[in-house]
């Protein structure tokens, strides 16, 4: 790997990054190159050098194919990103957030009455990913452009959903074409016809969600309001940004939490003694649905924790975000790096390491409630949403999503997983997890109201 960047490009676009560089810190360590000018690591004093900024050091720039397109908040540079970012800021405010809540639940109700459904018109096993998918894709449909994409309605996929993955494969195979002279006639040419339509249906039909949104005037606040507001302004954005970023909102709102949902029910229906003590938080606080408001499952001790070791053992965001050390060089994590090498944290090595975390591939909630076990674990190396002036600024929304969603399924249902002996986090990644069906048979609670 010191030799050439090729075998790197191998684990990119069979989709195994995440796995082999996780594999090359067991063998090797803290720090490992992973192509001749590229490194990456797991410790987590690396996050505010590589991700954060400080004095003499500002953002370091991320290492990403420039496209002939419009900048987006995440594939722009500082200047367009501190615009972009203070615009979609507005919608994901504290205050936001409240005024989202009914939004959300009726989503959410939604969900539960059709799994009701399904789960008593027979006893066959459900696809959870789709479900999550449905819901998580509704729900920011209507944030952003204040219609859903009625998944949830109708029972099935929008064709949308179907296709979304396709645009993190797409950026997979423009990574490793990037690196050669005519890159972008060679991306064409190495990147599957399929792949490549997809990638081009959905920005086609996030044009026309747009287009669709500019003219009328929503009475209720979406994001796209606030956006409109700075329309024709230096502050605002031109028509195809509007289409880069209502792209990079569908993509970065739906299909992350949709996955963390779906590693979250697989993790706790591996492991019953969590499941249980999941269960009687939540069965025990709650006596009816309504109470299971954002405010009351804020005050879950145990839901917060089996969350976020969820994420620790399944990050949507698997790989590492690369970064590029700045022309006179920096010391990351004890070592000197020289200007120009590309640095990354990758979520998943980090998280599996057993120089981090003890027994790192086992789910145990109780390392982020103060288990004295577990007091050695390096907790800041946990930055699943990122960090810094570029970390994901849907953290809040995400977790009102999943602690309401995950409540919700354990006070309606009893679930088992279809297939058990499975692995189902055995997955291709590419930055995110090209996730397979998750089976799971229903049974519901009797409705307590
Ligand atoms: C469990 C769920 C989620 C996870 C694990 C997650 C993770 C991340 C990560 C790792 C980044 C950094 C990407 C980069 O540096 O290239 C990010 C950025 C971002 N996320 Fe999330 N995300 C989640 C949910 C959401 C939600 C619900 C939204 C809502 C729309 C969202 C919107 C964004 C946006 C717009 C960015 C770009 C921020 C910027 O560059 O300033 N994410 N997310």
């Amino acid at each position: 790997m010191a030799a050439t960047r090729i075998p790197y490009m191998r684990f990119i676009i069979t989709g195994r990054t995440a796995q082999a560089v996780k594999a090359l810190h067991e063998q090797y360590g803290e720090v490992v190159r992973i192509a001749p000018d590229e490194l990456s690591f797991i410790n987590g004093d690396a996050w505010k050098i590589i991700y954060g900024t400080r004095p003499g050091h500002g953002q370091k720039q991320k290492d990403y194919p420039t496209a002939d397109g419009a900048p987006s908040i995440i594939f722009s540079d500082d200047v367009d990103h501190t615009r972009m970012r203070r615009l979609l800021s507005h919608g994901f405010s504290d205050s936001s957030l409240r005024g989202q809540e009914p939004i959300i639940k009726y989503y959410v109700d939604l969900l539960m009455q059709r799994l009701r459904e399904k789960a008593e018109a027979g006893k066959q096993a459900l696809d959870m990913v789709s479900w999550y998918n449905f819901t998580t894709f509704d729900i920011i449909g209507d944030l952003a452009f204040g219609e859903p994409f009625d998944c949830l309605k109708n029972s099935t996929y929008h064709q949308w959903v179907n296709i979304v993955i396709s645009s993190t494969k797409f950026g997979a195979y423009t990574n490793v074409a990037r690196r050669f002279p005519g890159w972008k006639t060679l991306s064409k040419l190495i990147t599957p016809r399929k792949v490549f339509d997809q990638r081009n249906l959905h920005l086609q039909l996030t044009k026309e969600k747009v287009q669709g949104r500019l003219t009328k005037s929503n009475e209720r606040s979406d994001f796209f309001g606030n956006i409109l507001k700075y329309e024709n302004t230096e502050r605002g954005f031109s028509f195809p940004e509007m289409v880069t970023n209502g792209s990079t909102l569908i993509i970065a709102g739906s299909e992350t939490t949709a996955t963390a949902l779906a590693g979250v029910t697989y993790l706790l229906l591996r492991n019953p003694r969590v499941m249980q003590r999941l269960q009687e938080e939540v069965r025990d606080t709650f006596t009816s649905e309504e109470q299971i408001t954002l405010e009351n499952c804020n005050k879950l001790e145990y839901i917060h924790a089996v969350l976020t070791e969820a994420l620790r053992i399944y990050p949507p965001v698997g790989g590492g975000l690369p970064r590029i050390i700045d022309t006179q060089g920096d010391v990351v994590a004890g070592h000197f790096v020289p200007g120009g090498t590309i640095v990354s944290i990758a979520h998943m090595a980090a998280y599996h390491s057993a120089i981090n975390f003890k027994h790192p591939e086992k789910f145990i909630p109780e390392r982020f409630l103060g288990d004295l076990e577990f007091a050695n674990d390096s907790k800041t190396v946990m930055q699943p949403f990122s960090f810094g002036p570029r970390n994901c600024i849907g953290r809040n929304l995400a977790y009102v999503e999943m602690r309401i969603i995950v409540a919700r399924m354990i006070f309606n249902f009893d679930m088992e997983l279809d297939q058990p002996s499975d692995d189902w986090t055995d997955q291709p990644n590419f930055l995110l997890w090209d996730k397979k069906p998750l089976m799971v048979r229903l049974t519901p609670r009797t409705k307590v109201q």
